[in-house]
């Protein structure tokens, strides 16, 4: 019997040795390597020399108008740059139960109502229990067919036999290749399985959502090269004490990152958000209190309004404590130290809190102004009435830095009825005739002066 040869690989970045090694030279991680048989008959071998594809002009090359696929969500299609390219390939990973598999159900049936052939693959369900989460969100269509197999060469059987438009694999950990050793979920199992769902992606022109894990640490789960293989890749992402469920783009090849859609889970599925600013907003009461501001924020092209509360009190602890909920803890500390400088305040036997009361993250600088005010006026015990809005990055001079899409915010604070605006000095450099007191402030003591009031 030939003895077969096996290499040592991590399973965490992927990277092979010959020879078992306790810690990874290329992700530094410890004890990650596991024994995996090589394989001998590569894929390349098999391909046929003949058919080496064909070279086009970029003049010459035809787009079909229909390349674009809506997702029914409108949230998702700007996610997406527009809606799904077809032909691409969208990794969605999220922790267990956000509802990546309610999401792609329901896009499942968007798809199928415009024609579209869908393949819902699931390697980690029972098809029952994918039509019970089909009757729960009303999805019913006689285009998506339901296959609940996790061996990949009978999932490819399926594909030539249906010919789908859209397939979708719930989940790529989930889903193993006989022919490698490594069960499923391993490295080299997630990376040559997502290799052949690219392949037939790109060879048969079918739109693919691949739906990944997450580890505890919030990556996806599986090698690096994974987000390289596929077009888009998306995080679906939630507050664990709310509804509201967010979509981020982190890679798009097709369109911008950074892009946010906000979704509401309820009884019967997700629903998207059009107007978040609004239901933000209509948690904050319109009775001022120390330590709440109002700030616009950008999330991608999207302008998100959000109450940050802070608390600042006496500490009872050796060392005082600052938390941060919602924007950057370094941030933070950096504010605290601008304040104390350039205010004159003293936080060295203060605990602080600030919180971001919608339950997104914020990792915007043009927050800082909008947290330097919440913390300034809970330490002094005065206001900033809430028919104010705030924007401004803060730099270690104290001085108010310029922020991007400017006219975009005030327009935004403009339509939710905001009366005045507070905006770095010189940020604003069209001449636009605003419905809003816009006052533009050099420095955080302006703007102490510029909005805050004895109560
Ligand atoms: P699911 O889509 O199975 O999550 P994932 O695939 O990311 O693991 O959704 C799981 C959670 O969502 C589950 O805890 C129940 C909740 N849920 C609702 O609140 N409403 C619904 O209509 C559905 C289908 C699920
Ligand atoms: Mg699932």
């Amino acid at each position: 019997m030939v003895k077969s040869k096996t290499k040592w690989v991590c399973q965490n970045c992927g990277y092979e040795t010959a020879k078992y090694i306790g810690k990874c030279p290329e992700c530094f991680a410890w004890g990650s390597f596991t024994e995996e048989i090589e394989q001998s008959n590569s894929k390349y071998e098999k391909t046929n020399p003949i058919d080496i594809g064909t070279v086009s002009l970029i003049n010459e090359i035809k787009v079909d108008e229909t390349f674009r696929l809506s997702t029914g969500f409108e949230e998702f299609d700007r996610v997406l740059g527009g809606g799904a390219v077809s032909g691409s390939v969208i990794l969605i990973a999220g922790d267990p139960g956000i509802g990546k598999s309610t999401l792609v159900l329901q896009t499942a049936l968007s798809f199928s109502n415009f024609g579209k052939k869908v393949l819902y693959v699931c390697a980690e369900e029972s098809a029952n229990q994918i039509k019970l989460r089909a009757q729960r969100v009303g999805v019913n269509s006689s285009n998506i067919f339901v296959y609940s197999q996790c061996e990949l060469e009978n999932i490819k059987i399926q594909v030539n036999n249906i010919k789908p438009d859209v397939l979708i694999i719930d989940s790529i950990q989930a889903v193993f290749d006989r022919n490698l050793s490594g069960g499923s979920g391993s490295v080299s199992q997630i990376r040559e399985c997502t290799n052949i769902f690219t392949e037939i992606a790109k060879t048969k022109n079918i739109t693919t959502v691949i739906i990944g894990h997450v580890t505890k640490d919030g990556n996806i789960a599986g090698p690096r090269v994974l987000e390289h293989m596929v077009d888009v890749v998306l995080h679906f992402e939630g507050d664990k004490y709310k509804t509201y469920r967010i979509l981020r783009s982190i890679k798009n090849r097709f369109g911008c990152t950074n892009e946010i859609g906000i979704f509401n889970m309820s009884e019967d599925g997700l629903s998207e958000i059009s107007n978040p600013s609004a239901i933000f907003l209509s948690e904050k009461t319109n009775a001022v209190s120390p330590g709440s501001t109002v700030i616009m924020a950008c999330e991608g092209s999207r302008v998100i309004t959000a109450e940050i509360q802070a608390l600042v009190g006496i500490t009872a602890y050796p060392a005082p404590r600052r938390v941060s909920n919602g924007i950057d803890y370094n941030r933070l500390l950096q504010i605290l130290a601008v304040i104390e400088k350039r205010i004159g305040l003293k936080f060295s036997s203060s605990d602080v809190y600030v919180n971001i009361t919608c339950g997104i993250e914020i990792d915007e600088p043009a927050a800082d102004l909008g947290v330097a005010l919440a913390i300034i006026t809970c330490a002094r015990d005065v206001v900033v009435n809430f028919d104010t809005a705030i924007i401004g990055e803060i730099g270690l001079s104290g001085e108010i830095r310029k922020v991007n899409n400017i006219e975009k915010r005030i327009s935004e604070a403009q339509k939710l009825g905001f009366n005045k605006i507070i905006i770095p000095k010189g940020n604003l450099s069209k001449n636009i005739n605003f419905n809003i007191d816009i006052i533009e402030v050099e420095k955080i003591s302006d703007a102490v002066s510029a909005c805050v009031y004895k109560k």
